[in-house]
């Protein structure tokens, strides 16, 4: 058996900053409102027409330079994405297209806002067998071009945004590593944050008269969604102390899935840590779902909240429901 590490990561966002303000011309809404119910400010819109591939292009190339590897070492692209530019084939694919990667294998992983953890747990195994020595693993959205940016849609489109965020996992022979990974999840809540159509049951997939109805659009019970959210963010953490038999004062950093601001605080609080303790940039980006941990990642590295050496927790929240932590010695 091996042990796998992070040994490169990178971030990227569009360049276009989309405010409250600039929400309030198009739905009835208010900065108050949203900077109060969820932390954010401002997140990024791509430019369209842009792939969730695309708009990953630029992070993966950020992590294999700051891997130090060339892009011919990746042997498995793993992609978690809400937003696949077509149902098929997944984004991995046209990803590994634009790397030039053939024929290396391609994974998309479909489980929201806990994507990024699930595949650093899959690249985790792979690692720590020894069948690969170089993964990619890929957060990535597009969550803009999906939302109802009207009144009708406000609840939820206050909160999205599109990023990227990418890491290389590869064989550790020093302390850094990926101590343990813990993934969960409830199908019970299935329909409390999905989209409707288009349907896999009744054709035609997707009609006119489902796009009248607006089924194309995400819907969320927020209340259940947070309510959720708060007990099991803090449960996955517990889980992967316990496993390492880490302490709370052992962590230098948590960095949770940027799910909403008000989450962020009530995980500290049920933690007992210090909020600087528990890592939030939501107020940039939004929610970026499978994007938000890597990118958060990249930002916190960059604001020096840790570095090789220190241990992290990562942990997330979503859709599905599914919820996930892993350990990290940097
Ligand atoms: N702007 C202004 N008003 C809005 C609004 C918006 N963007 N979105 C909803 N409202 C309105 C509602 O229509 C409601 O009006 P009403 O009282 O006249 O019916 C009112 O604000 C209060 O809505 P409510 O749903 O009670 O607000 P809330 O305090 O529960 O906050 C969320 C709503 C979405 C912020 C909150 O439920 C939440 O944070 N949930 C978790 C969401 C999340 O993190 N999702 C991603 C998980 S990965």
């Amino acid at each position: 058996m091996y042990r796998s590490k992070i040994i490169g990561l990178g971030g990227h966002v569009p360049e276009n900053v989309v405010t409250n303000f600039d929400l309030e011309k198009l739905m009835d809404t208010s900065n108050e409102w949203i900077v109060e119910r969820t932390g954010i400010h401002e997140r990024r819109f791509v430019t369209q027409p842009c792939g969730s591939a695309e708009l990953a292009l630029p992070a993966c190339r950020g992590a294999i330079k700051d891997a130090g590897i060339s892009k011919e070492d990746i042997e498995l692209i793993i992609v978690a994405t809400t937003t696949p530019e077509h149902q098929v084939p997944g984004t991995s694919s046209y990803l590994q297209a634009l790397l030039e990667l053939a024929p290396v294998p391609t994974l998309d992983i479909r489980v929201q806002c806990s994507g990024f953890i699930y595949g650093l747990s899959i690249a985790d195994q792979f690692i720590k067998t020894g069948q690969y020595k170089h993964i990619l693993v890929v957060g990535v959205e597009v969550q803009s071009v999906g939302l109802n940016l009207t009144t009708e849609g406000r609840d939820v489109a206050v909160l999205f945004g599109d990023g990227a965020g990418a890491v290389i996992v590869g064989r550790s022979d020093d302390e850094s590593a990926i101590m343990s990974t813990h993934l969960f999840a409830d199908g019970r809540h299935a329909n409390d944050l999905w989209v409707d159509a288009p349907v896999g049951y009744q054709s035609p997939r997707i009609s006119k008269e489902m796009l009248d109805e607006h089924r194309q659009y995400p819907k969320m019970n927020g209340r259940q969604v947070f309510k959720n959210a708060v007990i099991r963010f803090p449960e996955a953490v517990i889980t992967a102390l316990e496993t390492n038999h880490w302490t709370r004062e052992d962590i230098k950093l948590v960095i949770p899935h940027q799910a909403n601001l008000r989450i962020t605080e009530a995980i500290a609080k049920r933690l007992e840590l210090p909020l600087e303790k528990v890592y939030s940039n939501i107020h940039k980006y939004g929610n970026t779902t499978a994007a938000s941990v890597p990118l958060a990642m990249v930002d916190a590295r960059k604001e020096g909240k840790f570095s090789r050496g220190d241990k992290l927790i990562l942990a997330a929240f979503g859709s599905g429901f599914t919820w996930a932590s892993a350990a990290i010695i940097w």
